[in-house]
């Protein structure tokens, strides 16, 4: 696979060899093949078929907040949507790029009186990659705000999804599958300064109760039906557990940290360990909320 296999016109955004830890919250990950920054649909529908054709396989990267990249890297391509970022309120709704930051966009709607994504307040990426997740928390989840997506399905075709028509769940859509390009979310109306004051109250609530100042990509896991798999791995006996730099956070079980060059293949074995002790514990089977790319059973021994 060559950068031939990119129409001309985009081959200018092409990169090639590019490490991906700077562009994660782990900070953790090695090279991508290739790295394209689209600058708008055609060039991201340029790339969906040019990986189509060439049979490459096709990364989604937002703001790298839910990812564990292995320390080899990615063959294939690496898509970035961070040059896609308009916005436009109107009434009590938002159409909204991919690219835009979860934050700006909390801000945006507090501002413009559109309530409702305040919930989601203090979650790092993009909105493309909370649509992607169905990212969220106690106080909502982004399906809630969903009224369309316009997307690239995996066949590489335009399509504007109704919330309906979108397979939502707890931390997944179908929408990973494809590629999310904008959408419209719907709020209701109240006053900018009382959402104001609902953004700062979560996002308090959040940095008292999960490590902000620490390089990690969230809860590794999914909590269980009914259940907190952060308190599970605390009683577990889990906190401070350490693989080299990757090491279970005392401030909240869920969360691993990189303290310095932690390996991906150090936070996996981190993960393997703290299942294995939540299912003797509590005879539980923690699955991984964090995406690994290329993807890894988690319970296979690192190497
Ligand atoms: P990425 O991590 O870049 O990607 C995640 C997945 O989405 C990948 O499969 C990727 O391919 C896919 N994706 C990204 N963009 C697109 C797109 N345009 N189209 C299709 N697929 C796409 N999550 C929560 O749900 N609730 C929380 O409270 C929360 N708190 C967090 C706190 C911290 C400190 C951190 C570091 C993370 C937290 N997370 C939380 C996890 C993470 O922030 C969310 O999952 C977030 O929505 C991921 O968005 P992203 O843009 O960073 O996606
Ligand atoms: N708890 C402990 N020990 C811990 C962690 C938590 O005892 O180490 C207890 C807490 O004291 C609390 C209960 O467990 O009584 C629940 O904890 P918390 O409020 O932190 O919620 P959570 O269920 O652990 C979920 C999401 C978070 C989200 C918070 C708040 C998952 C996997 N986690 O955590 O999302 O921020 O609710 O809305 O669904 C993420 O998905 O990456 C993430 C951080």
């Amino acid at each position: 696979m060559s950068l031939l296999a990119f129409p001309p016109r985009i081959r200018a955004r092409v990169q090639c060899e590019v490490t991906l830890a700077p562009y994660t919250t782990f900070r953790i990950g090695g090279p991508a093949q290739f790295v394209v920054n689209a600058q708008g649909l055609r060039d991201v529908a340029d790339t969906v078929a040019a990986c189509r054709a060439a049979n490459m396989p096709l990364y989604v990267l937002g703001g790298g907040s839910n990812l564990l990249i292995g320390d080899e890297g990615v063959r294939g391509v690496v898509l970035t949507l961070h040059q896609m970022k308009k916005m436009q309120p109107f009434g009590n709704k938002v159409l909204v790029e991919a690219g835009v930051n979860l934050g700006t966009l909390i801000a945006r709607c507090s501002h413009a009186g559109i309530g409702g994504v305040q919930g989601l307040a203090g979650i790092p990426g993009t909105v493309g990659g909370a649509l992607a997740m169905n990212a969220g928390g106690r106080h909502a989840e982004i399906a809630d705000f969903v009224e369309r997506v316009v997307w690239l399905n995996p066949e590489g075709d335009l399509q504007s999804l109704y919330r309906e028509e979108i397979d939502f769940g707890y931390r997944r859509s179908g929408l990973r599958f494809g590629v999310v390009v904008e959408a419209v979310l719907a709020g209701a109306h109240a006053e900018p300064a009382h959402l104001i004051a609902r953004s700062r109250q979560i996002m308090k609530e959040k940095l008292a109760s999960q490590p902000y100042q620490e390089f990690s990509a969230g809860c590794c896991f999914q909590n269980p039906m009914g259940q907190s798999a952060g308190r599970l791995i605390d009683q577990a006996g889990c906190k401070g557990l350490a693989v080299g730099a990757a090491q279970v956070s005392e401030l909240h079980g869920n969360f691993i940290i990189n303290r310095g060059e932690a390996r991906a293949e150090e936070v996996l074995e981190l993960m393997r360990q703290v299942t294995e002790r939540v299912q003797a514990a509590h005879g539980l089977s923690l699955q991984s909320e964090v995406r690994i790319w290329p993807s890894r059973d988690i319970l296979a021994r690192a190497a």
